[in-house]
């Protein structure tokens, strides 16, 4: 064979193949130690000096071409490798993602912002305060004695100080009560130059704590503060925002409330705010709501507010059980357990 003829067919045999280890194996048939055109190169040396010149260009004419056809089809399956990769890795960005979920608002978070947002339209503030609270403010502030049972250790949390014994004087707090001392503190304080206090009206909605749990009690609770301060402030306003809240909240205006005679020491007369609802499931069942009353003068004297000049009413709710209510849901427990097949459904 010539080197002419050798190329072409180097070239073909190139050609034929896609694998990249079987084109350096071809490559070595032509190239090789042993390679046809290495065989030919050997040969040359038995040849004069005239044919030696034009044989030897011959070859290496050959030998490049064959070169070339080579790193031409090295590239070229380089390429193919390459776009078959591509290929299997695209990627369609304009695809929904996978394991996408909506997230929404716990229901008891929806309760406290539906509940903030009614006191809201009716000019009441939203306060906060401490879960781990003095006992001034838990108790003594509002005018619960020393030998009151909530005090007792199988009642309320109390916290131990550095030494591992009980700090009496910290505790989680057990209700939302103890915001409105904290908040009739700061208010006393900031309007001191002031001849007469602008009223106060807030509410305070958040965590309480108490050694309690079965299918209605849980030991981590909410509660929602209610106090309204003023020189005119009476029990019958008491009962109007109460029921007008209570209807709204429930978007049922034939809701009955009513007002059950009741005892808080931080409040004088006291009661308890039951309601009723007219259809459902529920219907004609009283349902026990929030305690309420006027502010215990003690309770105004402890923050150096003057009963004689100032009244007003408080109100403390549980919007777990509200949250129960609105949703018909009947294990307060499946709210903090945190299953999200429950919670979902709120979603
Ligand atoms: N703090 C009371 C409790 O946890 C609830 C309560 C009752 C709050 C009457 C009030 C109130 O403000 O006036 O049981």
């Amino acid at each position: 064979m010539n080197p002419d003829q050798i190329a072409q067919e180097a070239a073909a045999a190139f050609a034929a193949t896609n694998d990249p280890d079987a084109l350096e194996q071809i490559k070595a048939r032509y190239l090789g130690r042993s390679g046809q055109i290495t065989e030919l190169l050997k040969k040359l040396a038995g040849l004069s000096p005239e044919e030696k010149k034009s044989a030897g260009a011959a070859i290496n004419r050959a030998k490049t071409a064959i070169e070339a056809a080579l790193n031409a089809r090295r590239e070229e399956l380089r390429r193919q490798a390459l776009e078959t990769k591509l290929a299997d890795e695209s990627l369609d960005v304009t695809l929904p993602g996978r394991g996408e979920t909506r997230s929404g608002l716990h229901p008891v978070t929806r309760t406290l912002e539906r509940i903030e947002a009614l006191f809201r339209s009716i000019g009441f503030e939203v306060a906060d305060g401490p879960e781990i609270e003095a006992d001034f403010q838990n108790f003594t502030a509002l005018n619960m004695p020393e030998d009151h049972p909530a005090r007792s250790m199988h009642d309320t949390f109390f916290l131990l100080d550095e030494n591992g014994q009980v700090a009496g004087d910290v505790l989680l707090r057990t209700h939302t009560s103890p915001i409105q001392v904290r908040y009739m503190q700061a208010h006393v304080a900031k309007y001191a130059h002031l001849p007469t206090m602008p009223e106060i009206r807030v509410i305070a909605p958040g965590r309480v704590y108490r050694v309690d749990s079965d299918a209605t009690h849980s030991p981590m609770f909410h509660q929602v503060e209610g106090l309204w301060i003023g020189e005119d402030v009476s029990f019958a306003d008491l009962k109007g925002v109460a029921a007008d809240f209570l209807r709204r909240f429930f978007e049922s205006d034939d809701l009955q409330v009513r007002f059950r005679p009741s005892f808080f020491p931080f409040t004088e007369p006291s009661a308890e705010i039951d309601v009723a609802f007219m259809s459902g499931a529920l219907k004609g069942r009283w349902l026990e709501i929030a305690g309420c009353g006027m502010v215990h003068p003690n309770v105004l004297r402890h923050v150096g507010i003057d009963p004689e000049k100032y009244l007003g009413f408080a109100f403390g709710m549980g919007p777990d059980r509200l949250t129960m209510l609105r949703y018909g849901v009947n294990d307060l427990r499946l709210f903090f357990d945190g299953d999200l097949r429950f919670l979902r459904q709120f979603v």
